[in-house]
């Protein structure tokens, strides 16, 4: 299933159970100031869930674009080295403001798995928060989980919070079993960071907002918040253990062997990169489709360090000249029919892309010869002054 057609699924399966069809978000939350960038479906939510706002439905679904790059959820230094990891990410969702609860959600997101994906019920693993009977017992007696299969696990894995401050609550996570010849033990052993078992759906209980004390104020109404990444899904679906092998990613990845002359599956260090320009170009182009450029400070910052991470690898690639904003017009071409504004946006994105690279490379190109004179110049054996480090890492 193309990851257009699992999009379309899981919307209109929740269409069906009476929810609202709510569109993508931009990735800066509107009047947030406590958010870097929406990390989550439930963001554009927020202030529901708190209650002090209403829309005219009580159960939306959403496929919304995240970033974690900065800020409490950030994946920005695992991206090209593991199998799952992104900055930018498609996050599906099904939302209860105030109106279904833990048993019907749970119910939803089985019966969407194993009845409208035929995914396999032994290939699915479950957990449950510690403290969460309640939670457990719909799962072993209503929807007929083998106890073998369901971990309870502490705070730290089953307990959702949006950042330091807001709503928050229990979580109980489905996994999915890549299969015995992929290493990892399942959720809560001590194998769990393995790449065997991978989280693709949480279903959260939204219960508290918590304050800038980590006071917990129960919410108006129990609501219920979902995630589940579309490029994990799609992995699952398209039998491919790495995201990065689903139709998501496979012609950017192209795209870029193609432009850098390199070949996807030589090597690890260069599969690595070409990852990371596949995993950067969606990042950089959605943020400045969504009106962010790089900066010194704030969103415009972790941008810059996008927009440079991807330019140091595509110099590992072998680029020399200006290279990364050739890579808008194959993502428009994958994505800008499910995110019209992004095509809107295209030639605005590649300007400037092309302008930050350039002023990167003139200011990587001085530090680099800076470096050199200072190695020139030392004795065999000797270090480099702490003063040029300083200025290689301040300013260059
Ligand atoms: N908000 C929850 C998450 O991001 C669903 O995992």
């Amino acid at each position: 299933m193309q990851a257009q057609a699992i999009r379309q699924a899981f919307l209109e399966y929740f269409v069906e159970q009476g929810h609202q069809i709510v569109p993508s978000s931009p990735l800066i939350p509107r009047n947030d100031p406590t958010l870097l960038f929406t990390n989550a479906g439930m963001v554009p939510f927020k202030d529901v869930f708190l209650g002090l706002e209403t829309r005219p439905y009580r159960r939306a679904v959403s496929s919304q674009r995240c970033m974690r790059a900065g800020g409490k959820h950030n994946d920005l230094e695992n991206v090209g080295y593991t199998a799952r990891h992104h900055t930018f990410f498609e996050m599906l969702g099904n939302f209860s403001f105030g109106d279904y609860f833990k048993r019907e959600v749970i119910g939803f997101a089985w019966r969407f798995l194993t009845e409208r994906l035929s995914l396999p019920p032994e290939k699915l693993w479950i957990t449950v928060y510690e403290e969460d009977d309640e939670a457990a017992d719909i799962w072993i007696d209503e929807i007929g989980i083998d106890p073998a299969r369901l971990s309870r696990c502490g705070e730290k894995d089953n307990f959702w919070s949006m950042g330091d401050t807001g709503p928050c609550g229990p979580c109980s996570e489905i996994f999915y079993d890549h299969g015995p010849h992929i290493p990892g033990g399942p959720p809560g052993s001590p194998e769990a960071d393995g790449d065997r078992y991978i989280e693709i759906w949480n279903l959260v209980f939204m219960q508290f907002d918590r304050d800038s004390s980590g006071t917990l104020t129960p919410l108006p109404k129990p609501s219920v918040d979902t995630g589940m990444g579309l490029e994990r899904l799609a992995a699952v679906l398209q039998g491919v253990h790495n995201n990065y092998d689903t139709d998501l990613f496979k012609p950017l990845i192209a795209a870029a062997a193609t432009l850098c002359g390199n070949t996807y599956g030589s090597d690890t260090a260069t599969d690595t990169s070409l990852r990371v320009l596949a995993d950067h170009i969606r990042a950089c182009s959605f943020l400045i489709t969504d009106g962010v450029l790089p900066a010194n400070e704030g969103r415009g910052y972790v941008l810059r360090r996008i927009i440079r991470r991807a330019v140091r690898h595509g110099r590992k690639l072998g680029m020399e000249t200006v290279f990364f904003h050739q890579l808008v017009a194959p993502l428009v071409a994958e994505m800008g029919s499910a995110f019209p504004e992004l095509t809107l946006a295209q030639r605005e994105v590649e300007r400037a892309l092309e302008r930050e690279e350039t002023r990167f490379r003139e200011t990587l190109e001085r530090g680099l010869s800076l470096l050199e004179e200072a190695i020139a110049g030392l004795a065999a054996g000797a270090a480099i002054p702490g003063e040029i480090i300083f200025r290689l890492a301040d300013t260059f």
